[in-house]
C-alpha cells in the first residue's frame, strides 16, 4: 500500500523513533513492503518510517537508476532496522540532497565522507558496510530521519538551498517534479 509522505513542518518527522524491539512481528513486514512501494511511487532513492508517521528505526534505500539524481551510480536495495552508524574519518563532503518530505527543493548538505554502518536485516541477520560517497550520503540522509533531523537542518550555507526548478535551470532535473 502506498502511503502518504509527511512533508516538513509535521512535527512527526521531528521525533527520535523507537527501537524495533520485535524483528518477527508480522506487522514489520508489511511496513518494509509498504516503505518500498511508497518509494518506488515517489522515485525516491530512500525512505524512513518516520516519513510515513511510522515511529521506528527503520530505513530502505536503494536504486538502479534514478531520474531524481541521475548522476549517482546504483545502490544495492537495503532495508536496514534499528541501523547503527561510524564515522571513520573526519573528512566531510558537499552534495546536493533532495527529502522526499521536502518536495521541488535541493540542498549543498555537508556529510562524512566514509562511514561505516550496519544493522539488522529483515530477516534477522545482521549486515555491516564501508562505503563513502553517495551510498555514505544517502544512509546518514536516512538515519538523520530516524532522529528526528531533515537536511535542510544540515545545510551551512543557506544560499545553496532552494527550488530545483531555479537551481538546476538547465538540466533534466528542472522538469522532474512537474511530474
Ligand atoms: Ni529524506
Amino acid at each position: 500500500m502506498i502511503h502518504e509522505i509527511l512533508k516538513m513542518g509535521d512535527p512527526r518527522l521531528l521525533r527520535v523513533a523507537k527501537p524495533v524491539e520485535d524483528i518477527r512481528d508480522p506487522a514489520l513486514k508489511t511496513i518494509i513492503a509498504d516503505m518500498f512501494e511508497t518509494m518506488h511511487a515517489a522515485k525516491g532513492v530512500g525512505l524512513a518510517a518516520p516519513q510515513i508517521g511510522v515511529d521506528l528505526r527503520l530505513m530502505i534505500f536503494g536504486f538502479e537508476a534514478s531520474p531524481r539524481y541521475p548522476d549517482e551510480p546504483p545502490l544495492p536495495a537495503t532495508t536496514l532496522i534499528n541501523p547503527w552508524l561510524e564515522r571513520l574519518t573526519d573528512e566531510t563532503e558537499e552534495g546536493w540532497e533532495g527529502c522526499l518530505s521536502v518536495p521541488g527543493m535541493r540542498g549543498l548538505v555537508p556529510r562524512a565522507s566514509y562511514i561505516r554502518y550496519g544493522g539488522v536485516l529483515e530477516d534477522g541477520g545482521v549486515l555491516e558496510r564501508e562505503v563513502q560517497g553517495f551510498h555514505a550520503r544517502v544512509f546518514q540522509h536516512e538515519f538523520d530521519h530516524l532522529n528526528g533531523v531533515l537536511y535542510p537542518q544540515r545545510i551551512t550555507d543557506m544560499t545553496q538551498f532552494g527550488f530545483i526548478e531555479a537551481l538546476f535551470r538547465d538540466s533534466q532535473l528542472a522538469a522532474l517534479e512537474a511530474d
